[in-house]
């Protein structure tokens, strides 16, 4: 097999993966990114089902993820004046994940140990993206780009560009909100200056009226990381609820900053310095939750990986699902060798099911974050209170984590298999 030229374009989650496996395959890589640098903005990001058992096949990842856990020991939902509903902690093992996961990390922790891990093998490229991409009869794609990239022919082009995917439309010849499926919600993710845990580890969660959910985790270099929650069900007259979202995100960062301010104000509990900490925070990072169906994942030899092919939104299983698809992909490429339509169609196959699976929210779990009334709240803190307490006399009443599905779905029910991946000497 003469080497394979891989264009792989986002340098987040599923593309740094993509590169390892690609590499690890003896393929010739590049990894393109929009931004002028490694992105490291976000919050905590589970590791979950499949992607617990990914990140086991790669050398020497659990160990960098198990040093760059954050210290999150478990989350509390508290009233308006600070007491506390419900306490979730973790369980303290992998294979039994609750609500919290054992493998909760930054995602600008987990974004840079990936690239660490490949930087040495493949191209990065940043400040980079797609303008044009000329499939050819026989399969290889030219590419251009839009800074000064040389246009150049590739055996297969993986978009690893997010749930908002331009290089998805370029490749599909579609608009980039085609198979974008909004959750009627939005969040956004910051770090704060004060210590409003004043030194704990448990992480507090408070939600009111209006379908507002405010979140603050700990960080072990003293700073709070905030997630805020804001949920917009769609009515009679209005189904787009998220537009005035997307607008302010497009007028720039102080817009949404202000957008944001405007729709948590009168929260109450800590509401007041935490606007203050997001006004001066740098690292800010917003977005609406949506979830990506596509009919197939791939066109030619271009194939999507990750958010771009099929985002989770409310799930929690976005990561997971980011870090399974790289390695399945780069897996059956290098398993079916000459024939790459062949590769691109058992990624497709081994995909699906899981989608099917993963890709479905655990029941009730958006609305429970954040009921829109007085009286939504009142019902969800009983039932949470229940069920925590419930889920804390142990094996006995694992029916209850049955209830919420999907979110605590192990690994072993799909088939990750383990590849050869004998790196080829001709070229
Ligand atoms: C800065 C940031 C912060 C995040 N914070 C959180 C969080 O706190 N909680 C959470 O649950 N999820 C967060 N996410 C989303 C989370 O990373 C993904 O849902 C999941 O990990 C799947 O990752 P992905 O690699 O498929 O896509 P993404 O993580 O969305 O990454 C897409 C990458 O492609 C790059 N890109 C976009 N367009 C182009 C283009 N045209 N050309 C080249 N590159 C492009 C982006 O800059 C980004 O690096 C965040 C994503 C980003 C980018
Ligand atoms: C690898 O890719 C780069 C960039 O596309 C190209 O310049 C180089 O010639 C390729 N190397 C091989 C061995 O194909
Ligand atoms: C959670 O952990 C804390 C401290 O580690 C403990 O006091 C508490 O009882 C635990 N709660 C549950 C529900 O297990
Ligand atoms: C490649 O695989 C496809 C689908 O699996 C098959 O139809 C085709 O005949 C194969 N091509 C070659 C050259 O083997």
């Amino acid at each position: 097999m003469s080497k394979l030229n891989i264009l792989i374009v986002g340098a987040s989650i599923a593309g740094p993966t993509a590169a390892y496996w690609f590499a690890k395959a003896g393929a010739n890589v590049t990894v393109i990114e929009r931004f002028p640098q490694l992105r490291t903005a976000g919050q905590q990001i589970d590791i979950r089902s499949v992607g617990v058992s990914v990140m086991r096949k790669m050398d020497g990842m659990e160990e960098a993820v198990r040093r760059n856990l954050a210290p999150m020991e478990g989350m509390q939902l508290v009233r308006g004046d600070g007491r506390p509903i419900a306490t979730m902690n973790k369980t303290g093992d992998a294979e039994q994940q609750s609500l919290v996961s054992e493998f909760e990390i930054f995602r600008g922790d987990l974004s840079r140990i990936m690239y660490d891990m490949t930087k040495d093998q493949v191209m990065y490229v940043f400040n980079e993206q797609v303008t044009a991409m000329h499939h050819s009869a026989d399969g290889p794609i030219t590419v251009d780009f839009l800074n000064g990239h040389p246009t150049t022919v590739y055996d297969l082009v993986v978009a690893c560009d997010g749930a908002t995917s331009r290089t998805r439309a370029i490749g599909f010849d579609c608009a980039v909100r085609d198979h974008v499926v909004s959750n009627h919600y939005w969040a956004a993710f910051f770090s704060i200056k004060d210590d409003l845990l004043k030194g704990s580890l448990m992480g507090q969660a408070y939600t009111t009226i209006g379908g507002r959910f405010l979140a603050i985790g700990p960080d072990p270099t003293g700073i709070n990381r905030v997630t805020l929650q804001s949920m917009h069900p769609p009515t009679k007259t209005e189904k787009d609820t998220t537009r005035p979202f997307r607008e302010a995100s497009k007028a720039g960062i102080t817009a949404l900053k202000t957008h944001v301010a405007e729709r948590f104000a009168g929260s109450g509990w800590q509401w007041e310095q935490i606007e203050k900490g997001m006004m001066a925070t740098e690292d800010f990072y917003a977005s609406e939750s949506v979830q990506v169906h596509m009919p197939s994942l791939s066109k030619g030899h271009f194939v999507l990986v990750g958010d771009a092919g099929y985002a989770g939104g409310p799930t929690g299983m976005g990561t997971s699902l980011a870090m399974a698809g790289a390695y399945l992909l780069a897996g059956e490429i290098a398993t079916h060798k000459t024939n790459l339509s062949a590769g691109l169609q058992a990624y497709e196959d081994r995909m699906r099911p899981i989608l099917k699976d993963l890709q479905k929210p655990p029941p009730g779990v958006t609305t429970a974050m954040a009921p829109q009334t007085a009286w939504g709240i009142c019902v969800r803190n009983w039932i949470l209170w229940g069920v925590t307490c419930v889920m804390a006399m142990g094996p006995a009443f694992s029916w209850i984590g049955a209830l919420f599905g999907t979110a605590f779905a192990g690994a072993e029910k799909y088939d990750i298999p383990d590849y050869e991946w004998e790196v080829s000497s001709s070229s």
